[in-house]
């Protein structure tokens, strides 16, 4: 769908003061019809490179390529680009539906055309209910909504949310997701960024990590977990282990009970023991990496 080729941005903030770089080389590609995790911590370069992405800032090195599929010219490529930016901003003294219109009318659509896609997704938001109130009155969550709306509102095939799920509560975040999820079993494209890890995990078939300006990986979310995971066991016993396992694992106490993590190599000695000296299991498991876990540790 489009491609980031050695891109590198720098910011001056001082004349005298070294640059500081924001992204740092970042190389990657997004393909067609998936949703993708643009995954990292604050101030990673996320919203950065999202805004190099949709040429609102120019990269200090690299460049951006689009597939063709989303058109020939710059114009039309946008035109088929749909964009939720982080801090929407918006014109107070209109209401939801003028803001609606004028974002369409910015896409050359027909008021035919905006009063349909704009009514069909305002209700799929549930944020129709508020189309005729100035924007000043809306919650941050109803001006969320409004600008997923927005991003819409011209089909896109190509859709840039830049932290889409902040500022909503639980069942706003499903709704999103829930919506995140349709779109894309219709063939739309979503590169969205967050720092919430269970929310990309949720819908994200591939990720694009970036730590500090510098990619970290790009591709399948299974991959990387696969890759990674720890082939790590816990074992919990009602009592103490001290005399047990000391050449086994690590022990940690846990009030009265004791817990082992222990490697897969060592699973039959460790089950041997246990069985030898008639342990009271009260838990034994894989452990399973969140992809929280996974990714604080690819750094290191
Ligand atoms: N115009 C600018 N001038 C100077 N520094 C900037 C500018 N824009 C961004 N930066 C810096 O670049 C770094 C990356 O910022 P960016 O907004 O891309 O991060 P982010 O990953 O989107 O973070 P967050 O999760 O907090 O939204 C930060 O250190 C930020 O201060
Ligand atoms: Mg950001």
């Amino acid at each position: 769908m489009f491609s980031f080729h050695e891109v590198s941005k720098e910011f001056r903030t001082d004349f005298w003061e070294k640059p500081f770089r924001a992204l740092d080389n970042v190389s990657f590609n997004l393909r067609a019809g998936n949703i993708v995790g643009f995954l990292g911590a604050n101030g990673a370069g996320k919203t950065t490179g999202i805004k190099i992405l949709l040429g609102f800032i120019k990269p200090t090195s690299g460049s951006i390529e689009f597939d063709s599929s989303l058109g020939k010219n710059r114009s039309e490529i946008f035109k088929n680009i749909g964009y939720l930016p982080e801090r929407p901003y918006f014109y107070a003294d209109l209401t939801g539906q003028e803001f609606i219109n004028y974002i369409g009318q910015l896409n050359d659509l027909t008021q035919a055309e905006i009063n349909k896609n704009g009514s069909h997704w305002a209700k799929s938001l549930k944020i129709d209910f508020a189309l005729n109130r100035k924007l000043r009155f809306y919650s941050k969550g109803m001006l969320q909504r409004l600008g997923f709306v927005a991003a819409l509102v011209a089909d896109p095939k190509l859709l840039i949310l830049d932290e889409p799920l902040s500022g909503l509560d639980p069942l706003g975040r499903k709704e999103f997701k829930d919506i995140m999820n349709l779109l894309s079993s219709e063939g739309k494209t979503i590169f969205f960024s967050s720092h919430i890890l269970s929310d990309v995990e949720e819908v994200s078939k591939d990720v694009v990590i970036l730590e500090s300006g510098k990619l970290v990986h790009s591709g399948s979310l299974q991959e990387l977990v696969k890759g990674k995971a720890t082939k790590e066991y816990e074992l919990v016993i009602d009592g103490d282990f001290s005399e047990n396992f000391s050449k086994l694992g690590s022990t940690k106490k846990l009030g009265e009970f004791s817990k082992l993590i222990f490697n897969e190599s060592e699973y039959v000695q460790v089950v041997e023991e246990v069985s030898k000296k008639n342990l009271n299991i009260e838990s034994l498991k894989k452990i399973t990496p969140t992809l929280e876990d996974i990714i604080y540790r690819i750094g290191v």
